[in-house]
């Protein structure tokens, strides 16, 4: 039976991530998943998730199942952090939340409700993105187009061509947009970009689905979520899918959750409903762990303030490391200016390399880099840093 089963590629960055554990060199250096490294190079232990985790342990409590939606907790918590406190959204009700395995998750059961929803599913997602978004929403039976977003001569947004793409849409589109610290460039739209976009949304009847893995690592957990905000105010149906895998470095836990706002409270129930029955037909239940952690801390105003302070730490050594990158891109002579890396936010930066300079890069010096030239600057650290500069100068 399986004799007609191919074999299918390495996944564009898993593989890697893969390669890069068996790679005998010392010196090698792993640019290309999106996981934040301290200094020491080490994925961390969040203080807030360590003192959670104890916690729990004393408690000894039995793993029982959870609610199909989730801890409740988690998920008030999550509206919370993604709308703020006094979202009229929040008090109305008008909002349904799942917790989810991760932004992957999200993603996935909302993309399978809405195909339970619409009768010819189509979604375009930003030219470049994050290849799993092309994989999720096809394999739930959409035709998967792109708009405009990154205009690889000038290394900036072409808003424009975004736009009118944006407005030749068919109603019931669904439009994948990165809410902040766009996955693969690093290169997000402006406040007033974002109102001109919801405009669109409405104006056209389309259906935005936000894609938030990276809330925190761009100007703060508030500032990030600007665009989801906005398009909160203006009143049109939309989803969020939100990770806490990189906020919380809580990669392996698989905790993230899928909301769907609503026009009422009314709405907001059916569509929770229909919600549970798509993730009761493809996992039963969440998981516990990941969902206690973090519904601890969104819910304690001590750790939250914590947290706050965990994530500003991360996000300015990321922003220190692009800085170090440029500089010591700059004391190598590099033919290229590679400036723009100082302005691109979150944990990505799209290094303008191209697949043979990756290769090379990956092949003559042990740094692994996406395909596409994404490097995640969030890996780098004062050690690594000179390093792969160097390994870069090389290659262009
Ligand atoms: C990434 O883009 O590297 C991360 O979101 C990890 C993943 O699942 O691809």
């Amino acid at each position: 039976v399986f004799d007609v089963v191919e074999m299918a590629p390495d996944d564009p960055i898993l593989g890697l991530n893969e390669a890069f554990k068996t790679d005998p060199r010392k010196e090698k250096v792993n640019l290309s998943i999106g996981v934040y490294c301290t200094e020491e190079g080490k994925v961390p232990l969040l203080k807030v998730v360590e003192q959670t985790e104890k916690k729990l342990a004393e408690a000894g409590a039995p793993h029982t199942y959870l609610p199909i939606s989730g801890i409740p907790a988690f998920t008030s918590g999550v509206q919370k952090l993604i709308f703020g406190p006094d979202s009229e959204v929040v008090k109305t009700k008008r909002a349904a939340t799942v917790q989810s395995l991760g932004g992957t998750g999200a993603l996935k059961v909302g993309a399978d409700f809405l195909a339970t929803v619409l009768k010819n599913p189509e979604a375009v997602v930003s030219a470049p993105t994050w290849q799993n978004h092309v994989a999720i929403f096809e394999s739930a039976g959409f035709k998967v187009g792109s708009y405009p977003y990154y205009d690889k001569k000038t290394g900036e947004i072409d808003f424009p061509a975004m736009l009118e793409c944006l407005k030749g849409l068919k109603k019931d589109t669904v439009v994948i947009l990165h809410a902040c610290c766009h996955n693969p460039t690093g290169v997000d739209l402006t406040q007033e970009q974002w109102a001109q976009v919801v405009e669109v949304c409405r104006d056209k009847g389309l259906i935005p689905f936000l894609d938030i893995a990276y809330q925190g690592f761009g100007a703060g957990l508030n500032e990030d979520a600007g665009s989801i905000r906005q398009f909160a105010d203006s009143g049109i149906p939309f989803f969020v899918s939100n990770s806490f895998s990189k906020s919380f470095s809580l990669y392996g836990e698989r905790i993230g959750a899928l909301t769907v706002v609503c026009k009422s409270e009314e709405e907001a129930k059916r569509v929770n409903s229909k919600l549970k029955s798509v993730i009761r037909a493809n996992y039963s239940n969440p998981p516990a762990h990941g969902a206690k952690i973090v519904s601890a801390v969104l819910n304690d105003p001590v750790l939250l303030q914590q947290w706050h302070e965990d994530l500003k730490g991360m996000r300015e050594r990321i922003k220190e490391m692009r800085h170090l990158l440029a500089e010591a891109l700059k004391k190598e002579g590099a033919k290229v200016d590679f400036s723009f890396i100082e302005d691109q936010h979150g944990m990505f930066s799209f290094s303008r390399l191209t697949p043979e300079q990756v290769q090379r890069l990956k092949d003559e010096f042990g740094v692994y880099a996406v395909k596409s030239g994404r490097i995640c600057v969030a890996s780098l650290n004062k050690a690594n840093v000179a390093y792969t500069a160097k390994a870069i100068k090389e290659v262009l």
